[in-house]
């Protein structure tokens, strides 16, 4: 192991300008005019690989984005770790909130990072944290202390939904055949906390249009006498949830998973501070759902928001308009044992059936994810913590997160296989926000302890 961390030593300068080309790359999976930037971020992930020592890589084609696929097969007696991650990143918008340009990565010091944090889309989620692994497969591979076989599987759609890599997962069962998935696309509390990722919330999304008069109205010749579905429709959102915070769809709590009394207070253990908590996000009190604290709340609890809603008139001054149509994103974190698509069925048969008679209410269900949950008895889990002990001189905490990444438990569910969730990022990263950043403490402590993770899981699978 000394010569991989010597040869990480060596090469520092060089991973962080790699990194920063691969950050230059716009691959925003949403647009479809960056079609040909995703197409360029995979052949520079592809070209990497090989680089790297990778003996078989292939870019391969989907429906949508392509998976670029690598492979460092030793033996087939030895282990096989599959490392899973996204080059697609989120829209920069909005672009004036951004104090550099979201492509021109710049390296600049922020309180929390001291030693300076990289400043681009897609550096803490996901391209910093996949580069980690692509170094860290490097130097192992060039030092010869690689311990076991090795395949990366890195998406172009993760911030879209993953919708062709469930059916890609399934095409190619034996190609991925593997005995643990290694994902960095999480976080730890802080640089002197680390976390092991036990939960990720479901999601269930869904849009909603609902239809007033045919066509605009005057405001001041209908106002009064004709349903503003803006009115109603926020009438009915704001139903959804009630005074205790409670999301209102029946049904909606009946397959969530009851913690017991042990584990939640395990959980609230963990360091949290709600007075910082507060002052980060400058707001005088939480808000949520009554009798849970906001760790519970953001991570046993299933939640509902409004993500966005919009409708009649919304340009500069004032038009007198009564408008035949208004429209609302809402997203649904789901817990353990909910499931998407039937929450999706019962908000669109509930929302659909509290429209009033003046309008008419259309749910389509846009995508979903299920919830998962990781044993820390496991042999990943063990190698995890092993590694973040050796190199953070810590132990780190299990902690559930709030978040979503719907194609973990896919993969268990199709492969068979558990992932373990190392990620490096911090919660104040900015991730899907102007100004996304990553530390380069945080991307060289990955580095270094990816190696780890593999050294330790070879033994205990050995
Ligand atoms: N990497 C994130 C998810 C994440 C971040 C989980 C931090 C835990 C901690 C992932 O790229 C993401 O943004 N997922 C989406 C879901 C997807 C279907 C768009 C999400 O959670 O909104
Ligand atoms: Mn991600
Ligand atoms: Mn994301």
């Amino acid at each position: 192991m000394n010569k991989t961390q010597a040869y990480n030593t060596k090469h520092r300068e060089r991973y962080l300008d790699e990194l920063m080309e691969f950050l230059r790359i716009p691959s925003v999976s949403a647009d479809p005019n960056h079609a040909e930037d995703m197409m360029k971020a995979a052949r520079f992930v592809s070209s990497q690989l090989q680089q790297a020592g990778a003996d078989r890589v292939e870019i391969m084609a989907t429906e949508g984005h392509p998976i670029v696929y690598g492979e460092r097969m030793l033996s087939p007696d030895l282990p096989t770790v599959l490392v899973y991650g996204h080059y697609d990143v989120q829209p920069p918008d909005p672009l004036d909130l951004w104090h550099s340009a979201p492509f021109e990565p710049v390296v600049k010091p922020t309180e929390k990072h001291p030693q300076g944090a990289i400043f681009a889309r897609g550096s803490s989620d996901d391209k910093g944290q996949v580069f980690m692994h692509i170094k860290a497969f490097e130097a192992m591979n060039k030092t010869g202390e690689l311990p076991c076989n090795v395949k990366f599987m890195i998406e172009g759609e993760e911030e879209v939904g993953s919708a062709h890599l469930g059916p890609f997962a399934a095409a190619h069962k034996d190609l991925l055949q593997c005995d643990v998935i290694v994902v960095s696309d999480t976080g730890i509390i802080d640089n002197q906390t680390p976390v092991i990722t036990v939960g990720l919330r479901g999601l269930s999304y869904v849009e909603i249009e609902l239809t007033g008069p045919n066509r605009d109205l005057h405001s001041g010749l209908y106002g009064g006498a004709v349903a503003n579905p803006i009115n109603i429709l926020s009438e009915m959102i704001a139903g959804l949830v009630d005074e205790n915070r409670k999301v209102t769809i029946p049904g909606f709590y009946n397959d969530v998973l009851t913690v017991s009394d042990e584990e939640r207070a395990e959980m609230n253990k963990a360091p949290f501070e709600l007075k910082a908590y507060l002052e980060d996000l400058e707001i005088d009190a939480p808000c949520g759902e009554t009798g849970y604290t906001t760790l519970e709340r953001t991570t046993i609890r299933p939640s509902l928001d409004a993500n966005g809603i919009w409708g009649g008139y919304t340009g500069k001054g004032a038009k007198t308009v009564l408008p035949s149509k208004a429209f609302a994103k809402i997203s649904m974190r789901l817990v353990p044992n909910q499931n998407s698509e039937k929450i999706a069925k019962l908000f669109k048969e509930y929302f659909e059936s509290i429209a009033p008679d003046c309008v008419k209410a259309n749910v389509t269900y846009l995508h979903g994810g299920e919830p998962y949950v990781m044993p820390i008895d496991s042999e990943g889990y063990q190698a995890g913590y092993k590694a973040m002990k050796k190199t953070f001189g810590k132990a780190p905490i299990p902690m559930r997160s709030g978040g979503s990444i719907p194609i973990i438990p896919l993969f268990e569910e199709v492969l068979g296989v558990k992932s373990i969730l190392l990620g490096f990022g911090l919660d104040s990263d900015l991730i899907h926000s102007p100004n996304e950043h990553f530390g380069l403490f945080n991307f060289y402590k990955g580095i270094e302890t990816i190696p780890w993770f593999f050294r330790y899981y070879s033994e205990l699978m050995g």
